[in-house]
C-alpha cells in the first residue's frame, strides 16, 4: 500500500491527539452529564476484538432504530402527540437499494462527489449542511435530513423558516438521559426539541417528521463502548454515526462520504462554513474517534475507496446473514 497516503487507522485511540485535544476528551471522558452506567466488558483492555460482520451482526442485533409514536407514554397523555407520526419511521420509508449518508466534512470540498451522490436512490444529510452552491461536490438530492436539537432551537438556523428544512423527511434527536426513560427525557432535554417540534408541526404539517427514541443513541453508544479498548466519551454518538445506523436499517447498501477522510483531510470543519477545528473530524463532545474505528472496521470498501472518494460501504441489515 505504499502509494496510498494514510486512511484512518482502526485502533485510533485518545493518546494520539494533540495535547489541547486530549484534555478535552479525556474532560469528556471523565464527565457523566446523562448518567451513562457502564456494563458489560466496555472499557477494559483485552476485551476481543470483532471482525467487521461480526460487528455488524452485534449492530443489527442490538441497536432498534425506533421512533417516537403517539400511543407512548408520557406523550399519550398531551393533545400535541397526534402530531407525532402514527407510525415508526422504518415502516414508513424504504426498503431503498443504494443510499448515501453525506458528512458534512471540510473534505467534501472540491471532492467533485456531486454526481455520485445523487445517483443513489436515497441520500441523508445533516443538520445546516446546504446544497445550493455545492452541487458539484455534494449533489442536490436530500431524502432525509437528520437534524441534532441544539439546530432545531438556535437562531441563527431559522428552522421554522428556513427553505433548507422544508424538503425530504425530518428526523430529529436529542441528548437523552441514558435509561432512556421518556419521561425523564422529556423533563429534562438538552434543547427544547419538543416545543420547536410542535412549532414546525404547526407550519409544515405536510412534510413527515419523526423523533428518534432516546434508546437509539444509547444503543450504538453501547455498541461502541463495548468494542473499544479505552473508555470513550459518555455523551451520545455524533449525527454522522447516528444517521449512517438509521440509512443501514433502510437500504440495501449505504455509502458513506468523508466520515472517514480522504486525502483531502482537512482542519476545515464543514464544506459550507469558513472554520476550522480539527475536533469536527476527531471528536470532543462525541466519540467520533470511536465511531470511526467501528466504521473502519465494518467497512467493505477498500482503502483505496477511502483515499480517493472518502468512500466506506457498509451492508444493510436485511442483507446480512447473520
Ligand atoms: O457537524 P454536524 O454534526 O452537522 O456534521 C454531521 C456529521 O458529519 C457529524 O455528526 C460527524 O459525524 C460528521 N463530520 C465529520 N467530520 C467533520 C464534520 C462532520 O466526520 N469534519
Amino acid at each position: 500500500n505504499g502509494l496510498l497516503g494514510e486512511v484512518w487507522d482502526d485502533e485510533m485511540s485518545s493518546s494520539m491527539l494533540g495535547t489541547r485535544m486530549k484534555k478535552v476528551v479525556q474532560n469528556y471522558q471523565a464527565m457523566n452529564k446523562y448518567g451513562v452506567e457502564l456494563s458489560g466488558p466496555g472499557g477494559v483492555s483485552g476485551t476481543p476484538k470483532l471482525s467487521g460482520p461480526e460487528l455488524l451482526c452485534q449492530l443489527k442485533d442490538k441497536v432498534e432504530v425506533a421512533t417516537l409514536t403517539p400511543d407512548l407514554q408520557p406523550f399519550s397523555l398531551l393533545p400535541w402527540a397526534t402530531q407525532l407520526p402514527p407510525q415508526q419511521l422504518t415502516s414508513d420509508l424504504g426498503p431503498y437499494k443504494s443510499c448515501a449518508v453525506v458528512s458534512s466534512a471540510g473534505s467534501l470540498r472540491y471532492s467533485g462527489l456531486g454526481k455520485e451522490i445523487d445517483s443513489h436512490e436515497a441520500v441523508l444529510r445533516f443538520n445546516a449542511a446546504p446544497t445550493t452552491g455545492y452541487e458539484k461536490d455534494v449533489g442536490s438530492k436530500t431524502t432525509i435530513r437528520l437534524i441534532n436539537s441544539q439546530v432545531m432551537a438556535s437562531d441563527d438556523h431559522r428552522f421554522l423558516s428556513s427553505s433548507l428544512y422544508s424538503s425530504g423527511v425530518l428526523v430529529a434527536w436529542d441528548p437523552a438521559p441514558f435509561s432512556a426513560d421518556l419521561t425523564k427525557w422529556f423533563n429534562r432535554t438538552d434543547y427544547p426539541i419538543f416545543t420547536q417540534y410542535q412549532r414546525y408541526r404547526r407550519l409544515h404539517p405536510l412534510q413527515p417528521f419523526y423523533i428518534l427514541h432516546p434508546r437509539f443513541e444509547w444503543q450504538i453508544w453501547q455498541r461502541i463502548q463495548d468494542n473499544m479498548a479505552e473508555p470513550i466519551q459518555k455523551n451520545p454518538p455524533s449525527s454522522g454515526m447516528l444517521g449512517t445506523v438509521l440509512m443501514m436499517s433502510l437500504c440495501e447498501v449505504v455509502h458513506v462520504y468523508e466520515f472517514l477522510p480522504s486525502r483531502r483531510k482537512t482542519e476545515l470543519c464543514h464544506y459550507y462554513q469558513r472554520f476550522y477545528d480539527a475536533a469536527c473530524t476527531l471528536g470532543a463532545y462525541h466519540p467520533l474517534l470511536y465511531e470511526k474505528n467501528l466504521v473502519k472496521r465494518m467497512n467493505q470498501g477498500s482503502d483505496r475507496d477511502i483515499y480517493t472518494n472518502g468512500r466506506v460501504t457498509l451492508p444493510g441489515f436485511r442483507k446480512l446473514n447473520c
